[in-house]
């Protein structure tokens, strides 16, 4: 522990924090083998985790969540920057101290009867020029075997912070302490739950959840909301973006980068197995996207995560090829899936259902049940490193350099297969106004209409206008010369005919979309100029193999003059929220985009 002793701003925190909540005890976690084989063993024996067949999933886990714990809880995520103007429209705020004497109510004495385990944890490569430090204190075992996924984390980290690195404490508890002779439940948690955000002090206090995005707090907590107010502040770009190298026949590789809302096919389009012969997809990253200028003026990439914590339900071998032999590896973690009676997992959309389950709720299932067996927000936790297609990229600390970034939302109607920006600040002025049809990956309605700019709504930590601002503002980082920014392009895999079936097929077939924006990159790839961009000729989307005609395409890439004008109003409303902070360019682009629709 000399390490640990050695770095005094740490070693006073942890001090802090356990006379606050007064674990039992407190664990320092080393990453090791050993440490993970002996959690997983305490949970398996507490009920907490059932062993799978090794036979079926080598090293992997089932787990149920308290069924009031499913998702990320917006409602309860709040930003305390001390002024309440910088949180903005979008976010929930209270006043730093205030939160903090509230939470500290909720902290004390909450680890009563459990163990406290000190995380260190790095997002990205160890061996960056700035490794980006963080600390989670946590008294949950499941949230410690999960960091173990989905950071670099243990001793290393904790031996490369030495004494004085910056580190942004993340502090998390499930709020359940336990009385003496207290038996424990399988899935702890409260039902006050806050997940808090500090951008100034660059903290995180998490409380009542032990869900993933609230609980697992390298990811969306740092790595997106507190990430996002260091690149505001530095110049650079912290997203909700998978990142994937593509590679043409002829052998040229391109790196794109792709911003979708939660559960709309980051990880299936990141692992996209090509339908288009002679194209390779390789992933670099699934979920979030830190990206810097080079020195060159182009836009690099990095994915600072380790594991992929991916929605289950729908994937298979059709959607996902890659996704299930990355699972087949083991080293999982799986949450609100379905159990078979062999010992293994299963979810909706995995094909013929087994004649019996045990469901995310612990019940007996069969095809005659209901319900459906996994919970729609169900997730697996896998290594990233399993991935067969994972890029060599995905090691390098300066990551990879962006050719184009992909805007893309959930709509049944308006939005057209994929439309390219005409220049970085309409671009910009698209992401800015990207909706989606809300998923069951957060709390709440599904299947409502709302913006989602970025798809970063439930991840910008600071005033949205700002964060719009700050994206018109990345194009001086190119060195002067615009031609070194990515392209942008808005896509929607989710268009539907008036029956309600999809009109595009998606999964390896949005591998055609991919060749076009390809050739677009080339100053090839042929395009009609429409009010809202370069959309593709029917003739340019390359449908060798693929049985679809012209009258469903053109319905596809159909850009439809009325629905364009309803959105008019909802756009309008939307910019207004943002008062005087919006960007008087963004004004300028609906204006133009008025213009051009009359
Ligand atoms: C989550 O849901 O908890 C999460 C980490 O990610 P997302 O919602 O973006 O899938
Ligand atoms: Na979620
Ligand atoms: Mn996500």
């Amino acid at each position: 522990m000399t390490a640990v002793k050695a770095h005094a701003r740490l070693a006073a925190w942890i001090d802090e924090v356990a006379a606050l909540t007064t674990p039992d005890r407190i664990v320092w976690c080393d990453g090791s083998e050993q440490e993970w084989a002996t959690l997983t063993d305490a949970l398996v024996e507490s009920g907490a985790l059932v062993r799978l067949d090794p036979a079926k999933k080598p090293n992997s886990f089932w787990a149920r969540t308290d069924p009031n714990d499913v998702a990320r809880v917006e409602e309860r995520t709040f930003i305390c920057s001390a002024d309440e103007a910088d949180a903005g429209p979008t976010n929930n705020w209270m006043d730093p101290a205030e939160m903090k004497s509230t939470m500290t109510e909720l902290y004390r004495g909450c680890m009563r009867g459990r163990t406290m385990y000190v995380v260190p944890f790095c997002m990205g490569p160890l061996d960056a020029e700035q490794p980006l430090f963080g600390v989670e204190l946590t008294d949950s075992p499941y949230v410690v075997a999960s960091m173990r996924i989905m950071t670099r984390m243990g001793s290393a980290v904790l031996e490369a912070m030495g004494s004085d690195a910056d580190f942004v404490p993340a502090l998390h508890s499930v709020g359940a302490p336990l009385e003496p002779d207290q038996e424990d439940v399988a899935w702890p948690c409260n039902e006050t739950k806050y997940i808090s955000h500090f951008p100034e002090t660059r903290e995180i206090w998490s409380f009542g959840s032990g869900y993933g995005g609230n609980s697992l707090l390298g990811k969306k907590c740092y790595a997106l909301r507190i990430a996002s107010v260091a690149a505001r502040d530095e110049g650079w770009l912290a997203e909700h973006m998978l990142i994937m190298k593509l590679t043409s026949p002829e052998g040229q590789v391109r790196y794109i980068a792709g911003a979708f809302p939660s559960a709309c096919g980051k990880t299936n389009l990141a692992m996209l197995e090509p339908t288009l012969p002679g194209w390779k997809v390789e992933t670099v990253g699934d979920d979030i996207a830190w990206m810097r200028f080079g020195e060159d003026g182009r836009l690099w990439a990095t994915n600072p995560e380790y594991g992929l914590f991916g929605v289950a339900p729908g994937t298979d071998f059709h959607t996902n090829p890659n996704a299930m032999r990355t699972l087949a590896r083991g080293n999982s973690v799986f949450t609100n899936v379905a159990l078979t009676d062999d010992g293994d997992i299963w979810w909706e959309g995995m094909g013929t259902p087994p004649e019996h389950l045990v469901s995310w709720k612990g019940e007996d299932w069969t095809p005659d049940s209901d319900a459906p067996s996994s919970h729609p927000n169900s997730r697996f936790c896998t290594p990233i490193e399993q991935c067969p297609i994972l890029a060599d990229e995905y090691h390098d600390p300066r990551g990879v350099p962006i050719d184009a970034i992909l805007f893309g939302g959930r709509r049944k109607t308006t939005v057209p297969l994929v439309a390219e920006a005409r220049d970085w600040v309409h671009g910009v002025y698209l992401g800015a106004t990207l909706s989606s049809e809300t998923t069951a990956a957060a709390v709440g309605q599904v299947g409502v209409v709302r913006r989602d700019p970025m798809a970063m709504l439930p991840f910008i930590g600071y005033h949205a206008g700002d964060y719009f601002q700050h994206w018109i503002d990345m194009a001086k980082g190119a060195s002067g010369d615009a031609a070194r920014l990515p392209k942008i392009f808005y896509v929607n895999w989710f268009r539907r005919d008036e029956d309600g079936g999809f009109l595009w097929p998606g999964f390896g077939e949005n591998s055609r979309v991919l060749k076009w924006i390809v050739e677009r990159l080339d100053g090839r790839g042929e395009a009609v100029e429409t009010a809202i961009g370069h959309v593709p000729t029917v003739a340019a989307i390359d449908r060798t193999g693929l049985d679809l005609d012209d009258a469903d395409l053109e319905a596809v890439l159909r850009v439809d003059r009325d629905e364009w004008l309803a959105e008019i109003p909802q756009v309008t409303e939307w910019f207004e929220r943002f008062g005087d902070k919006l960007p008087a360019v963004l004004w300028a682009e609906l204006d133009a985009l008025k213009a051009r629709l009359a």
